[in-house]
């Protein structure tokens, strides 16, 4: 179990790396969302939503942090959302919605990592 809790950690951390890292590929660049974003933000999603259940651990998970998590998540996916469509449909996409995503992602690690 623990084993299998570690390979889904693996998983939530790709999920990471592919949605910051397209993110920072496009802010270096073209300041577009991709479909690698998308991508990357429900890896990270499925798996952080099974890892918030408390299996294969032995201490206390951080239920307020999960919640915060999960709300900026979820704030992640709609802005991912309307700028995906937007973008399709006029060809451009507003800066406030292409660095909110990027400033959130970073969040969301940084509360992973240093909030305990
Ligand atoms: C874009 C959104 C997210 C990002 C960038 C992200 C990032 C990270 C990172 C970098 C870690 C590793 C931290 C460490 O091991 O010290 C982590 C762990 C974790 N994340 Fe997320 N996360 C996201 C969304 C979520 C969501 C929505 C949930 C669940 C509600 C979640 C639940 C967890 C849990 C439970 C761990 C700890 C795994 C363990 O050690 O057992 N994450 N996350």
């Amino acid at each position: 179990m623990e084993i299998l809790r570690h390979v889904v950690v693996l998983v939530h951390l790709v999920g990471f790396a592919v949605l910051f890292g397209a993110w920072v590929v496009a802010a270096f660049g073209e300041r577009r969302f991709t479909r690698l974003m998308t991508w990357g933000m429900v890896i990270a999603a499925v798996a952080g939503l099974a890892l918030a259940a408390p299996w294969g651990i032995s201490y206390e998970l951080n239920y307020v942090k999960l919640g915060v998590k999960l709300v900026i998540l979820l704030v992640i996916g709609a802005l991912l959302g309307i700028g995906t469509a937007r973008q399709r449909k006029t060809g451009t996409l507003a800066p406030a919605l292409f660095w909110s995503v990027g400033i959130l992602t970073f969040v969301n690690a940084a509360l992973a990592v240093i909030w305990r």
